[in-house]
Order: C-alpha cells, then sequence, then structure tokens
C-alpha cells in the first residue's frame, strides 16, 4: 500500500473500514500472538498487570469482532511454557486474570456461540484456574459459531513430542502401523485435531517471530506483524489486519490457476 493509501485508510471509521472487507474472503481461521501488555503499563508507569488486566478488554472485543464477522475459528497464546519462568506475583496474577474472565465472561460466550477449549499441558496450571476452564470447555461444547482455542501453558515443539508420544504408543498397542504415520496421522494427534490450519497469524508488539506458536499448524500461514502493543489492539486493528491478509495472494507454494478453492 502507498503512504497515499494508508493515509486515506487512516481517515476511515471502523465501521468504513469494515465495509471494505471481502466476506467471501475472510480467513477461517485467525491465531493470535497477544504481545505487549508489560510494555504498555510500562509505558504509563503501571505494574505490568495493569498491561494484562488491559489486554483482557483486547481478548473480549477481538472475540466479539471475529463472531459477528462469520471468522470461524481463533486461536490465542494465553500463557507459553516459558511464561512459567515469570515472577510467580506475575503468574499468579495471570492465572487469576483467567479465573476472572472465565466466571464474569461464561454466560455472554455462550449467548454468542462460542466454543471454548484450550491447547497446552492444563495439567500445570492451579487447580482452582483448571476447573474454571474445564467447565468453561463443558459449558459450550455444543456451540459451533466461533470456535475459541486459548493456548495455556502451551509450547509447539511440546505438542509435537506429545503427538509423537500418542503416535508411538498406538503402534506398540498394535492401533496404529509404521506405514499408517503420514502427515495427516500427525496432524490428528496434534492438540489443534479437527481444526483447519490458521490462515492468518497476527503478532503484536513489533516482535517478528514465532515464538513456538502452532510450529506444524504455521506451514503455510500468511503472518501479519503489527508493532501495536496488545492492549492497543481492538476491532479497527483487526479490520486492518484482515484487509492486508485480503490484499496477499495466496498460494500455497503453486500457481494462483491451480488452487480450486
Ligand atoms: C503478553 O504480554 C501477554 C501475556 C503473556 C499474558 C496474556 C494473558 C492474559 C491477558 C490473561 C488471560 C487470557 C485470557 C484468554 C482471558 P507480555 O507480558 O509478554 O508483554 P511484554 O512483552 O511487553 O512484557
Amino acid at each position: 500500500m502507498s503512504t497515499n493509501e494508508s493515509s486515506a485508510m487512516e481517515q476511515l471509521s471502523v465501521e468504513e473500514l469494515t465495509a471494505k472487507l471481502e466476506p467471501d474472503l475472510l480467513p477461517k481461521h485467525v491465531a493470535i500472538i497477544m504481545d505487549g501488555n508489560g510494555r504498555w503499563a510500562e509505558l504509563r508507569n503501571l505494574p505490568r498487570i495493569a498491561g494484562h488486566r488491559e489486554g483482557i478488554k483486547s481478548v473480549r472485543e477481538i472475540i466479539t469482532a471475529c463472531q459477528e464477522l462469520g471468522i470461524q475459528a481463533l486461536t490465542i497464546y494465553a500463557f507459553s511454557q516459558e511464561n512459567w519462568n515469570r515472577p510467580l506475583q506475575e503468574i499468579s496474577a495471570i492465572m487469576g486474570l483467567l479465573e476472572y474472565y472465565l466466571s464474569t465472561e461464561l454466560a455472554k460466550l455462550i449467548e454468542q456461540g462460542v466454543r471454548f477449549r484450550t491447547i497446552g499441558r492444563l495439567d500445570s496450571l492451579p487447580a482452582s484456574a483448571l476447573q474454571w476452564v474445564r467447565a468453561a470447555e463443558q459449558k459450550t461444547a455444543h456451540l459451533e459459531r466461533l470456535h475459541l482455542t486459548v493456548a495455556l501453558s502451551y509450547g509447539g515443539r511440546t505438542e509435537i513430542v506429545d503427538a509423537m508420544q500418542a503416535i508411538l504408543r498406538e503402534t506398540q498397542e498394535g492401533k496404529l502401523q509404521p506405514g499408517d504415520v503420514d502427515e495427516t496421522c500427525i496432524q490428528q494427534h496434534l492438540y489443534t485435531h479437527g481444526l483447519p490450519d490458521p490462515d492468518l497469524l497476527i503478532r503484536t508488539s513489533g516482535e517478528t517471530r514465532i515464538s513456538n506458536f502452532l510450529l506444524w499448524q504455521l506451514a503455510y500461514t500468511e503472518l501479519y506483524f503489527t508493532p501495536t502493543l496488545w492492549p492497543d489492539f481492538r476491532r479497527r486493528e483487526l479490520v486492518q489486519a484482515l484487509l492486508e491478509y485480503q490484499r496477499r495472494e495466496r498460494r500455497f507454494g503453486r500457481v494462483l490457476s491451480t488452487i480450486s478453492s
């Protein structure tokens, strides 16, 4: 996009920007690395947890926007395995926010038709947070307007290790033959089995890394990096990311004319 075009876009309201989206070309599955909560708070001389608290408002707004736009799946990286190395106080605060979010937001998620699921090594979570997570998964299991997946205590390499171990177990038990192990088989053993691969990955806060997120699933995903910090990433920023996605050609390593859909 030229500088003129992008300054013209800045003048548009969020509704005008949304009207520019082509509904038939929306990504089916959007994944987000929500980054920059700590920096958002530090810039305001606030404790880091204030950034996480503000980040929850973005989570809420982005879920609603995806649901309203008709995006089928949203996967968000809320807590990585590496995040366990943060100060205990920050970890407890994030877990507390997760519980708070689920306890106050579950009714709205149900009303919006959001199916809530998690991926990651959930057994590391504090018992009370885990209880809220399992309850939310159960109470939304019948819903399918938006498939919301929250990565918690998640690592992409660990996910592949867990898939390999499950495959090896099934091979030992005679349920699988070594020759059955192909890409489809691996996919079926990932935490995300049943979900299509993300079409678009968004990472906020100016970092341009994947950081061990959905390593297998991102093979052909369009990557979108923005300097906006997560607490400032709201509906307008999402629509801008979707417009950029629609401007790109998606080839899957082939020429466009050979792609039928
Ligand atoms: C990244 O910012 C944010 C996190 C690691 C935590 C995000 C978690 C929540 C907002 C709470 C729970 C989530 C849900 C789905 C309710 P950062 O702290 O890494 O920011 P920095 O890079 O600026 O330090």
